[in-house]
C-alpha cells in the first residue's frame, strides 16, 4: 500500500511535497536577534532532506519578546538581512519548503538559555521588563510582568505585523504564530495567566480576542497565497487551565478567520503541570481538533518512528507530523522514512547517487 506520509499536502498556493515537518527548535545562538553561521548549518542540514517543510525556531517580534538574549528575532533590518542569508542558503542548496515561527515570549522572556539553567535573568545579567496579559509571574522567582495596557496591545500586534512583512520579503513559504508553550498569545488564552477584567479577559470569547486580533492583523499583512497557521498548547495539564474543548472552539474561530492549520502541542504555561509523556502524547488532542473543527492539523511530540507517523496520518488523526528531537538526531529523517515506507523523498541533484534507486546501504 502506498504511503500517506509521502503524499503531497496543499496549503493555499503552497504544495508541501510530503507530510513531514521539522518542528521549531530554539538554538540560543543568535547575536542581537540575528541569525549567523550556526543557523546556516542548523537549518541547512534539515533543508537537505529531513522533511518537506522546515520551520525556524521561535523568531521573536521584539527584543523584549525574546526568551533569552541569544534568541532569534525579526525586528530590525540587521535581523532581516541575516535571516535572508540563511533562507537563501537553504533554498540554493536544499529541497525543503521553509516556514517561520513568529513569537513573543511574554512573561517567560528575559531568561537564560536552558543549557545555562533556564532561570530568569538577574539585573547583572541584563534582565529586562517583561509584559503579559496580567501582572502574574510564570512561577516562583520569575519576573513579575507588566500587564499590557491598550497602547501595549496595539504596539505588540503591530510588531507581529512588521515581522510578518519582513518574513514575506525574505520569501518564507509559510508563517506559524506561536500561541503555545506559555508564551504571550497562550498567556492570553489561559485563565491561569489571564486574569484581566476588560474585554481581553474572563470569558473564553474575551481570552481569545487578542490572539484573534493578532492573527487578523498578520493575515492582512502576509501574502494571501501563502499559508498562515498557529501552534497551540491544547491543554495546560493543570486544573483550572486551558482545555482541549476550548482549543476546539479556538480552532473553529480561527478557521473562520482564515487560519490554514493548527500545530497541536501542549503544556508549558505553568510549572505545576503534570504531563504524561509517552509516544505521540499530543496526537489525541490534534485528532480532536481536526475532527471537531475541521481545521487541518499538525501533530507533534514524541513521534519518532516512520511507521508511527504513517499510522497517524493514514488513520486520519493528523494531516502533518512535526518532528523536533528526531530531526536533530537524524537530519535525513524523511529519506530513511521513505526507504522504510516505500515513499519517495526529495534529494538535491548532487546527492542523487545515494537515492534508493541507485544505491542500497
Ligand atoms: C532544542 C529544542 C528547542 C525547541 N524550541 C521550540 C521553539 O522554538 N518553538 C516551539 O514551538 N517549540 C520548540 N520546541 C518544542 C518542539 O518543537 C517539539 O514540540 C517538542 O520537542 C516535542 O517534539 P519531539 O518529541 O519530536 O522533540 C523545542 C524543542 C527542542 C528539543
Amino acid at each position: 500500500m502506498a504511503s500517506t506520509l509521502f503524499t503531497p499536502f496543499p496549503l493555499r498556493d503552497l504544495q508541501l511535497p510530503n507530510r513531514i515537518v521539522v518542528s521549531p527548535m530554539c538554538q540560543y545562538m543568535a547575536d542581537d536577534g540575528s541569525a549567523n553561521d550556526w543557523h546556516l548549518m542548523h537549518l541547512g542540514q534539515f533543508a537537505m532532506g529531513a522533511a518537506g517543510l522546515v520551520i525556524t525556531e521561535a523568531t521573536h517580534v521584539s527584543a523584549i519578546g525574546r526568551i533569552s538574549p541569544r534568541c532569534l528575532g525579526l525586528y530590525s533590518d540587521e535581523n532581516e538581512k541575516a535571516l535572508a542569508r540563511v533562507v537563501d542558503f537553504c533554498r540554493k542548496y536544499g529541497v525543503a519548503k521553509i516556514g517561520i515561527q513568529l513569537a513573543h515570549a511574554g512573561r517567560k522572556a528575559s531568561s537564560l538559555p536552558p543549557a545555562q539553567g533556564g532561570k530568569p535573568l538577574t539585573a547583572e545579567q541584563g534582565a529586562w521588563k517583561t509584559v503579559a496579559p496580567s501582572a502574574l509571574p510564570f512561577g516562583p522567582g520569575w519576573h513579575v510582568p507588566e500587564a499590557m495596557d491598550r497602547h501595549a496591545l496595539l504596539a505588540v500586534k503591530q510588531q507581529f505585523v512588521e515581522s510578518a512583512k519582513r518574513a514575506a520579503r525574505i520569501g518564507f513559504d509559510l508563517v506559524e504564530l506561536h500561541a503555545a508553550h506559555g508564551y504571550l498569545l497562550h498567556e492570553f488564552l489561559s485563565p491561569i495567566s489571564n486574569q484581566r477584567t476588560d474585554e481581553y479577559g474572563g470569558s473564553l470569547a474575551n481570552r481569545m480576542r487578542y490572539p484573534l486580533e493578532v492573527f487578523d492583523a498578520v493575515r492582512a499583512a502576509w501574502p494571501k497565497e501563502r499559508p498562515l497557521g498557529v501552534r497551540v498548547s491544547a491543554t495546560d495539564w493543570i486544573d483550572g487551565g486551558w482545555t482541549p474543548e476550548e482549543t476546539v472552539v479556538f480552532a473553529s474561530q480561527m478557521k473562520a478567520h482564515g487560519c490554514d492549520f493548527f500545530d497541536v502541542s501542549s503544556g508549558a504555561l505553568d510549572p505545576r503541570q503534570q504531563i504524561p509523556f509517552a509516544p505521540g502524547y499530543n496526537v489525541p488532542f490534534g485528532e480532536k481538533v481536526k475532527k471537531e473543527s475541521g481545521m487541518a492539523t499538525m501533530s507533534v511530540g514524541m513521534i519518532t518512528r516512520p511507521q508511527q507517523a504513517e499510522d497517524i496520518v493514514s488513520g486520519g488523526k493528523a494531516d502533518l507530523i512535526a518532528i523536533a528531537r528526531g530531526a536533530m538526531d537524524d537530519p535525513r529523517w524523511a529519506w530513511h522514512a521513505a526507504r522504510e515506507l516505500g515513499g519517495e523523498a526529495l534529494y538535491s541533484a548532487n546527492y542523487q547517487r545515494c537515492t534508493p534507486a541507485v544505491w542500497k546501504p
